[in-house]
């Protein structure tokens, strides 16, 4: 019996899998880099398992806090779906006394934990996101913040919070104002507050998340009102884009286009990858930095959970299949790899605006990783102003 056909009998009798063999495709990790990637998972689990003794401890909520569509107010971004960490309500009178008060144990970005504020400690708001109202003219199969359910069931806040926004920055302005919906730009007190935040707190750099999927006559309206806007895209060919969020992509386009007009530094364009639209990163890369943005970014709403992919195993075999149909299940890290040999090929296509250094782009490595992108895959092609960082980017 030859080797290939001893191998062959022993998948068959199930003392070896297709798993363990050699890899003939080099764009596939050797087993040794699955086992290597492996250790390196095994290890942060292990850390983020023990954080509460290695972490720095902070008053994050005295830096950062996240205002809920209902006024409810949390220590940061990362925590406000949690209602445990509620710290009050911007309508709360004693709201400082709430914050001074306020003691849980947190650590769910694993980089710091959450501890009480003591007598030394200032409220200085580094950011503070306000997330105006769930209501959203965009209908998002993935939507992060539930807008497309609250709509559906009208049960989105309609309520004008805005005199106690001003009341609370007043207080305590921050840094850095984060505006997002649901959809701010349809929002008749959304936008009546953000067209006025600018000129108020002057100070204050304001920021908006959107869709873009807006008339353009808003684009007009917004002249001058911010620092910064963040305009999303969610898949960069039509079919797919209205596939995702119901809408068509066009309104996009033209809104993009008069804002990067009025103050294209200002203007940033961001990829929200999602299962049926990572495979348009490259195009989307394309046409996002020949308009030259202040910066081009590409985040992931958590792709491999939705496809329920198990990336760890890429030679994962249906025990139903009969023998002869037992194929090698690498459809996802093939496209995958396909795509990140098209990014790379677009960066370079576009090196001399990275070049300029006026466009810089960044990309969160949580899905593409598994295609092979890193940063330094990125460095040996001699791009500049091309950050690849840890995580989903959201
Ligand atoms: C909820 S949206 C609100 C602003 C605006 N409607 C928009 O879509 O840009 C705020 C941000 O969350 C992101 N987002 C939405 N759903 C997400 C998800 N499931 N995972 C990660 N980010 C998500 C969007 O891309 C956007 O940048
Ligand atoms: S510990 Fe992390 S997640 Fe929790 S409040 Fe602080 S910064 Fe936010
Ligand atoms: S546009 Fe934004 S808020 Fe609206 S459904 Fe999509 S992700 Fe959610």
């Amino acid at each position: 019996m030859g080797p290939v056909q001893l191998i062959k009998r022993k998948i068959r009798s199930g003392l070896i899998r297709m798993s363990e063999l050699p890899v003939l495709n080099k764009d596939i990790p050797s087993l040794a880099e699955l086992h290597q990637a492996q250790l390196q998972k095994m290890q942060d689990d292990l850390e983020l398992e023990n954080p509460i003794q290695s972490l720095p401890k902070l008053a994050c909520h005295y830096e950062t806090i996240f205002i809920r569509d209902d006024g409810s107010i949390l220590p940061c971004c990362n925590t406000w779906p949690e209602d445990r960490l509620v710290i009050g309500n911007i309508k709360d009178d004693n709201i400082l006394a709430k914050l001074r008060d306020f003691d849980q144990q947190c650590n769910i970005c694993g980089t710091c934990q959450l501890r009480k504020a003591n007598q030394e400690d200032n409220i200085n708001f580094r950011h503070i996101i306000v997330e105006t109202s769930k209501y959203c003219n965009v209908n998002c199969a993935m939507c992060g913040h539930f807008s497309p359910y609250h709509t559906r069931t009208g049960q989105y806040n309609k309520e004008d919070l805005s005199y106690y926004y001003d009341r609370f920055l007043d207080l305590c302005p921050p840094k850095i104002l984060s505006v997002l919906g649901g959809e701010t730009l349809v929002q008749e007190h959304g936008l009546k507050w953000f067209t006025g935040v600018k000129k108020k707190y002057n100070d204050t750099y304001v920021e908006l998340v959107t869709s873009g999927n807006v008339k353009p006559e808003v684009a007009d309206a917004i002249d001058g009102c911010f620092d910064s806007i963040l305009i999303s895209f969610y898949g960069f060919q039509a079919e797919t884009y209205r596939k995702v969020t119901n809408l068509p992509i066009d309104r996009v386009f033209e809104f993009s286009d008069i804002l990067i007009n009025q103050a294209r530094e200002k203007v940033h364009l961001k990829y929200l990858t999602t299962p049926i639209n990572f495979h348009e990163s490259a195009i989307f890369l394309d046409w996002a930095m020949k308009n030259k943005p202040g910066w081009v970014v590409s985040h992931d709403c958590n792709t491999p959970y939705f496809l329920t992919m198990d990336l760890d195993e890429p030679y994962r075999i249906c025990d139903s299949y009969p023998t002869h149909n037992k194929i090698p299940n690498n459809y996802w890290k093939e496209i995958l790899h396909r795509t990140v040999r098209d990014i790379i090929k677009t960066l370079k296509e576009n090196k001399e605006i990275l070049e300029e250094g006026k466009t810089r782009v960044a990309y969160a490595d949580f899905l593409f990783k598994w295609g092979g992108l890193t940063q330094e895959l990125v460095d040996s092609h001699q791009l500049q102003n091309v950050t690849i960082s840890k995580g989903t980017g959201c």
